[in-house]
């Protein structure tokens, strides 16, 4: 199978990086496909803790790094991101899509703005300028990177700073001024050493699935932060879903082989918004400590739920996903009991759909199952485990490729291999 797109099944952080690392071992190449330096992936292998927030996190493995068109790029965070690989020894071998688009300081600086006047109802975004930057790009007034390779986008960015400015100054009420000058500074300091990675990131990968060559398209963020598909409006501005990576790197949908939802074993979300199964008390404060669920971006303390298999067929289902990952399970070691959402209850009827305009009123039907409290019993999996991995194969009506049993690389239960 040549081709695997890699999707978060849940509201992100499920331990995506780890699981692109493991698979990117067999492949040749490995493919983002949106979001931005929103995202943060961490990667724990030989000693070594990689934290990476665009760069593809097939890294360690020196293999074809691609970022397509569907991404939004922070320059700074890109240039320190490919020092820091290069620092530890390891070759970037990166082609990045001249049609990405680029995030500039004054999108970070409307992006935070626009959060503190939302008031009580916050997105909790990451102020990583994501929102603007797509804005911009479906404002049809964006700056992609290829324009870094000429000089032509100075009157653009003109514009773009007046409009920033009038926001910021008569809509936010921020005193905050962006200087053209210092912007056009920082472009001409980070731009040219962006130049040389650029390139036809369709054309690479089409070429390589042609060539029967193995390609990993890695999704950032996940289903449920989908603009389209997730939580409106607490998500995301691009579409991390499986079909976000036709759109996001410029392949069919007939290209797609596989699409692997890597679902955390209990559930976690970060920033506002609606979450049913949402533990307040001890045994969430429990997850989080031990689970240590704290974001990689912004540091924030992640909420912390029992599993909600309901949403994971809501992802099967606006994915297509063909297998599951299950990550993180060393964490539910220790509980009596664990619970299981498989549906919810909205005004006193039960329901096996995700009515997501009406999520905060759903309230969670859980199962109870036993729980454990060592993971193994020599080195395989505990009785209870292994019927907690069961039930989830049984509800949600798909195999589970992969199991992550700590932090490490080597952590790992591979039960089938998404490349055979
Ligand atoms: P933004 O993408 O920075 O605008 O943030 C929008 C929402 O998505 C906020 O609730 C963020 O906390 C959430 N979010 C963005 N990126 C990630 C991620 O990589 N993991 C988890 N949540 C994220």
């Amino acid at each position: 199978m040549p081709s695997v797109v890699i999707v978060g099944a849940q509201w992100g952080d499920e331990g995506k990086g780890k699981i692109v690392d493991f698979c990117a071992k067999d492949a040749d190449c490995v493919v983002r496909y949106q979001g931005g330096a929103n995202a943060g992936h961490t990667i724990i292998a030989d000693g070594r803790t990689l934290k990476l927030q665009i760069l593809p996190s097939g890294v360690l493995y020196s293999k074809q790094l691609l970022i397509g068109a569907g991404v939004v790029i922070d320059l700074q965070i890109l240039s320190n991101e490919i020092e820091q690989v290069k620092s530890l020894g390891i070759d970037v071998n990166l082609v990045i899509s001249g049609k990405a688009h680029v995030t500039l300081p004054y999108h970070n600086a409307l992006d935070q703005k626009w959060e503190i006047s939302r008031e009580e109802k916050k997105i909790g975004t990451t102020g990583h300028g994501i929102g603007p930057t797509y804005a911009d790009k479906m404002r049809r007034h964006g700056v992609r990177m290829e324009e870094l390779t000429r000089e032509d986008y100075q009157e653009k960015i003109r514009i773009n700073i007046n409009i920033a400015n009038k926001i910021l100054h008569h809509i936010l009420n921020d005193d905050q001024y962006i200087d053209f000058d210092e912007i056009m500074r920082y472009i001409r300091e980070v731009g040219p050493r962006m130049r040389d990675y650029i390139g036809d990131v369709s054309k690479i990968v089409n070429e390589a699935l042609d060539n029967e060559q193995n390609v990993l398209f890695e999704g950032a963020q996940a289903t449920m932060l989908d603009i389209d598909h997730g939580t409106y409006p607490y998500v995301t501005s691009s579409n991390p879903i499986a079909g976000g990576a036709c759109t996001g790197v410029g392949v069919g949908p007939t290209r797609i082989d596989q699409v692997l939802g890597i679902c955390k074993a209990y559930t976690t979300r970060v920033g506002a918004g609606p979450f049913p199964t949402e533990l307040i008390g001890p045994i969430g404060e429990k997850l989080q400590v031990v689970g240590k669920e704290f974001g990689t971006v912004t540091g924030r303390p992640r909420r912390c739920g029992w599993l909600d298999l309901n949403m994971i067929r809501y992802a099967k289902r606006i994915n297509g996903l063909t297998g599951l990952a299950l990550t993180k399970m060393d964490v539910l070691n220790g509980f009596d009991k664990v619970k299981v959402c498989n549906s919810y209850l909205i005004d006193g009827i039960e329901t096996e759909n995700v009515p997501i305009q009406d999520l905060e009123r759903c309230k969670p039907i859980y199962f109870e199952l036993d729980g454990w409290n060592s993971l193994f019993e020599g080195n395989v999996l505990c009785q209870e485990a292994k019927e907690y991995v069961k039930k989830i194969e049984e509800i949600v009506g798909i195999p589970i490729y992969y199991i992550s049993t700590g932090p490490g690389r080597e952590e790992i239960i591979c039960l089938r291999n998404v490349w055979s």
